[in-house]
C-alpha cells in the first residue's frame, strides 16, 4: 500500500557505541516531537538487535542491508531472511547501486532476494538508478525502466504488499549532489506507470534516495510521485534524519 516512509541505511558506519549513541539521539528527538510517518533505521546487521529492543514509536521498525538470495543451509557469512525475519526486522535493502557496483550482484540474484523476502513476509526495498553516463547521455530513463523490468519480471509471486521501489541515482549518492525534485519526479511517475501496467499495481511506495537532506526532503517530497526517502550520510545525525523524516 502506498504510503510515506524514510528509511535511514547506516551503510557500513557506526560501531557498537555509537550506534547506541545514534539510536539513543533518535529516541530523544522522537521523544520531543511524536512522529506520524513511518521511520525506521537500516544499522550494520550487528547491531539490528539494538535497534529491535525498543519501542521507539508506533511507526518506527528496523531493516538490514542485505540478505541471502538462499534459503537456508552451508552459505558460510550469509544471513538468510528467516533469520532476519525471526529478529523482527521489517524491511531489507535490494540492489543496492553500491552491492551492484562492489559485490556483482545480478539481476537474477535480485530476483531471487526479493522471492526470499515475500516468502518472509519482509519488504523488500528495491533500488534502482542510473549512473552519471546514464544521465549525461540522456539515456536514464531507459536505463532506470530496464533495471525495473529485469529484475520484477523475474520474481515469483510477486506481492505488492512485500515491495518498495527506491530511486537512487548512482550519480547523486554520498555526493551531496542531489536530483533536482523535477528530475527525481519525471523518473518516479515513470517507475510508478511501469509498475502499473506491467504488474498492475498503482499504490507502491517509491522513495527517493541521493543526497537528501533536510534542506532539500520538502521539495522532494511534495512531489506527486514521490513516497519519501532512502537516507545515507544524513541518516547519521538523529537531527537531521528525524527532520527529513518531518518533512511531509
Ligand atoms: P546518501 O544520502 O549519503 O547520498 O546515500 C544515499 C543512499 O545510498 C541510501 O541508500
Amino acid at each position: 500500500m502506498r504510503r510515506n516512509l524514510v528509511l535511514g541505511n547506516w551503510k557500513q558506519n557506526t560501531t557498537k557505541e555509537s550506534a547506541v549513541e545514534l539510536l539513543d539521539a533518535i529516541k530523544l528527538e522522537l521523544e520531543k516531537a511524536p512522529i506520524s510517518t513511518d521511520i525506521g533505521v537500516i544499522p550494520p546487521a550487528l547491531f539490528i538487535e539494538m535497534a529491535t529492543e525498543e519501542q521507539y514509536s508506533p511507526h518506527f521498525s528496523v531493516g538490514i542491508q542485505n540478505i541471502s538470495k538462499t534459503q537456508k543451509g552451508a552459505f558460510t557469512g550469509e544471513i538468510g531472511a528467516d533469520m532476519a525475519a525471526s529478529a523482527s526486522v521489517k524491511y531489507a535493502l535490494v540492489g543496492h547501486s553500491e552491492r551492484r557496483a562492489y559485490f556483482n550482484e545480478s539481476n537474477q540474484d535480485l530476483a531471487q532476494k526479493i522471492e526470499r523476502c515475500i516468502e518472509n513476509n519482509i519488504v523488500a526495498v528495491f533500488c534502482v538508478g542510473e549512473e552519471l553516463k546514464d544521465r549525461k547521455s540522456g539515456n536514464y530513463l531507459e536505463v532506470v525502466k530496464q533495471q525495473v523490468n529485469a529484475v520484477l519480471a523475474e520474481v515469483k509471486h510477486l506481492d505488492i504488499e512485500k515491495l518498495v521501489i527506491a530511486y537512487e541515482p548512482v550519480w547523486a549518492i554520498g555526493t551531496g549532489e542531489t536530483a533536482t525534485a523535477e528530475q527525481a519526479q519525471e523518473v518516479h511517475a515513470m517507475i510508478r506507470s511501469l509498475v502499473n501496467s506491467k504488474l498492475g499495481f498503482n499504490d507502491i511506495s517509491i522513495l527517493y534516495g541521493g543526497s537528501c537532506k533536510p534542506s532539500n526532503a520538502k521539495e522532494l517530497f511534495i512531489q506527486p510521485d514521490i513516497d519519501g526517502g532512502l537516507i545515507g550520510g544524513a541518516a547519521l545525525n538523529a537531527q537531521d534524519f528525524v527532520a527529513i523524516a518531518n518533512s511531509f
